[in-house]
């Protein structure tokens, strides 16, 4: 995967879409110069994300999960699109759905999340408000490869973030926004490099 044509990617999301904006943004910078998006999925149909994609220059789709006899039926129906598209590896972009085993299977290791807390801390919705009814003084982004569980699997990065007393739910959200897209953009360059390896539950980065 380093060496020649940059990574096919396809960007999953189901709402605002900052994160794959960021992902976007770096591509056209030169920053993710191994990148290549092909098609983002989402399965939100009113999702904003589906219109500031294409605005970037992205094809995007809307599959509907409810259209479809199973939740199987409906990763079939994604895959297709994948297919077609010559996708090789999914990032997961505030994408609200669990990831099944026939998205798994089709692309085995290549497969990442971002998640907006220090995970194994506060999986699911609203992370951040997790954060602040727990009090905690410190919490953060991560990037990791998906597995079949909710917001898990091996951790590629994670980036820290302070949590003052007065803070509300929308100031956090703020605060960790512009972490969350940097490392995103990081964790993309170094998969796309081919600089990860997992062993275990661990990623080794730079392995050779
Ligand atoms: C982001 O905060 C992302 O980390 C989170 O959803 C938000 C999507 O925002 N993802 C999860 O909570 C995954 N469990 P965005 O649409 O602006 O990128």
């Amino acid at each position: 995967m380093p060496e020649g044509s940059p990574l096919r990617l396809a960007l999953f999301a189901s709402g605002r879409g900052s994160n794959a904006m960021a992902i976007l943004s770096a591509v056209k910078s030169g920053r993710l110069s191994r990148i290549a998006p092909a098609l983002l999925v989402c399965d939100r149909e009113n999702a904003p994300v589906l219109e500031k994609a294409r605005d970037a220059g992205l094809p995007a789709i809307f599959l509907n999960p409810k259209s479809f006899p199973s939740k199987d039926d409906y990763e079939k129906g994604i895959l297709a699109h994948l297919r077609e598209k010559k996708v090789e590896a999914l990032a997961l972009a505030g994408y609200m759905r669990l990831v099944g085993p026939v998205l798994i299977g089709a692309f085995p290791d290549r497969i990442v999340n971002i998640h907006p807390s220090l995970l194994p801390a506060f999986p699911g919705l609203h992370a951040q408000r997790q954060a602040l009814d727990y009090g905690v003084r410190v919490t953060g982004v991560t990037v990791h490869f998906v597995d079949l569980q909710m917001d898990h699997g091996p951790v590629i990065l994670q980036k820290t973030v302070p949590v003052f007393p007065d803070d509300t739910e929308e100031i956090l959200v703020e605060r960790l926004l512009p972490v969350e897209h940097e490392a995103y953009v990081e964790a993309l360059d170094a998969l796309s490099a081919g600089r990860l390896r997992i062993s275990g539950r661990r990623v080794l980065w730079n392995p050779d």
